[in-house]
C-alpha cells in the first residue's frame, strides 16, 4: 500500500520529491519525506483516495501516533534541470515559451477542433456515466474544461511532458501527470477513454507514435476507446510547406514559420516571440509528423485497437485532402 502510495504521489503535479522509508533496524519505524512546490500541490496529493486508506490504517500498523515537522522554504538555490535536454539562452523546449501565449492565441480555434472532432465522435460513441477520461497531451486543459462542462462526474486524468503547459490547466483535471506520451505513468485497465486533442500526437514520428499506441492499448479496458484529431500530410507538408503569419501582442509580437521537410514528412514550425522594442524573448522549435492514414491503421492495429471510424473534422467522410481527421479506435472485448 505504501508503495502504491509513493508511486501515485509521485505523478501528482507539484510534488517534487516523495517517499517512505522503513528503518533496517526497527522495522515498525517508518519516515516519509515529502517535498512540495506549494500548498496547492499538498492539497491534490492528499485528496488521493489512497491516502485516506492508509491514514485508516495506521489504527493497526502504528504502536505511537505519527510526528510530522513541516518546513517552508522561502528561497533555495537552482538544482541542476534533470531533463538533459533543457535548453539555454533563447531557445526553450516546445511548449515552454509558448504555454503562457496558448490559451489567448489558440484557445477558441482549440476549443472548435474539439468540438466539431473529438467531443462529436464522443457523443456518437456514448461514454458511459461516471467514466475515467485521460486527456493524451492535456496541454492547458481546453480539453479537459469541455469534458468537465458535459458531465461533471466524469473522472479526469490530464497527461502532458510541458509542466508550464500543465500549471495553465488548474482544476481542470481530478490528476495531472507530467510524463511522454510513449511511457504512461497509469495502471493497466484504468481507462474507459482516452482523447488526444489539437494535433498532438502529431508531435511524434512513426516508431514513437507506435509506442504511444502500445501504451494506450495497455492503460484501456477491454472495449475502451481512443479518440483523437490529427493533422494531414496534405496540411503538413504542403499548406505549410512554406508558410508564415505573425500575431500581434500587446506587449510585443508572436511569429510563426512552417517549414516542410519533405525528405522526412515533417513539418518544423519555428515560434520566435519578439518583445516591443523587437528583442527575442525566446524561441522555440516544434516538430510535427504526418503519418498518412494508412500508416496510422498500421499502427493502430498493431497496438490492438481496431480503426472504428476515421473522418475528416469538418464531414462525415474521409478523404485524404481535409487538413485534419478524426480517428476513433477502440480496444477488444478479449
Ligand atoms: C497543440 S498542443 C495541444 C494541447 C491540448 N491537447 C489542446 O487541445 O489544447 C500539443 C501538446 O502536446 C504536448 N506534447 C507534445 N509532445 C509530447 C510528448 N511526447 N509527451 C507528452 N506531451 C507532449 C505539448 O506539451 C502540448 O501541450
Amino acid at each position: 500500500m505504501f508503495a502504491e502510495l509513493v508511486r501515485q504521489s509521485r505523478q501528482v503535479l507539484g510534488v517534487r520529491h516523495f517517499d517512505i522509508l522503513q528503518d533496517p533496524d526497527d522495522g515498525c519505524r517508518f519516515v516519509s519525506v515529502e517535498v512540495f512546490e506549494d500548498r496547492a500541490a499538498v492539497d491534490r496529493q492528499s485528496a488521493l483516495p489512497l491516502v485516506g486508506e492508509v491514514i485508516s490504517a495506521f489504527d493497526g500498523l502504528l504502536r505511537v501516533a505519527p510526528r510530522g515537522s513541516a518546513f517552508h522554504v522561502s528561497a533555495s538555490e537552482p538544482w541542476p534541470t534533470p531533463r538533459a535536454d533543457r535548453s539555454t539562452d533563447d531557445q526553450t523546449l516546445p511548449y515552454q515559451g509558448f504555454a503562457e501565449e496558448y490559451d489567448r492565441l489558440l484557445g477558441d480555434l482549440a476549443v472548435r477542433t474539439w468540438q466539431q472532432g473529438i467531443l462529436a465522435e464522443l457523443a456518437r460513441i456514448g461514454v458511459p456515466a461516471g467514466a475515467t477520461v485521460v486527456d493524451l497531451a492535456a496541454g492547458t486543459g481546453v480539453g479537459g474544461r469541455l469534458l468537465r462542462s458535459l458531465d461533471d462526474n466524469l473522472t479526469l486524468v490530464g497527461l502532458d511532458a510541458s509542466i508550464e503547459m500543465l500549471r495553465q490547466a488548474g482544476g481542470s483535471y481530478r490528476q495531472l501527470v507530467e510524463a511522454d506520451l510513449c511511457q504512461i505513468p497509469l495502471p493497466s485497465g484504468f481507462a474507459d477513454v482516452t482523447v488526444s486533442g489539437f494535433d498532438s500526437l502529431n508531435y511524434l514520428d512513426g516508431t514513437r507514435l507506435g509506442r504511444c499506441l502500445g501504451e494506450v492499448g495497455r492503460v484501456l479496458k477491454p472495449g475502451g476507446w481512443l479518440v483523437f484529431d490529427y493533422s494531414s500530410p496534405h496540411l503538413l507538408c504542403q499548406q505549410w510547406r512554406d508558410h508564415h503569419h505573425t500575431d500581434q501582442l500587446a506587449d510585443g509580437t508572436l511569429h510563426w514559420r512552417h517549414r516542410a521537410d519533405r525528405a522526412g514528412s515533417r513539418c518544423v514550425t519555428t515560434l520566435t516571440r519578439y518583445d516591443q522594442t523587437g528583442a527575442v524573448r525566446w524561441e522555440e522549435q516544434h516538430v510535427q509528423y504526418a503519418l498518412d492514414a494508412f500508416q496510422v491503421h498500421r499502427l493502430a492495429e498493431s497496438a490492438g485497437l481496431r480503426v472504428d471510424r476515421v473522418r475528416d473534422l469538418h464531414r462525415a467522410e474521409f478523404s485524404p485532402s481535409a487538413s485534419t481527421h478524426v480517428w476513433s479506435l477502440r480496444k477488444g472485448d478479449g
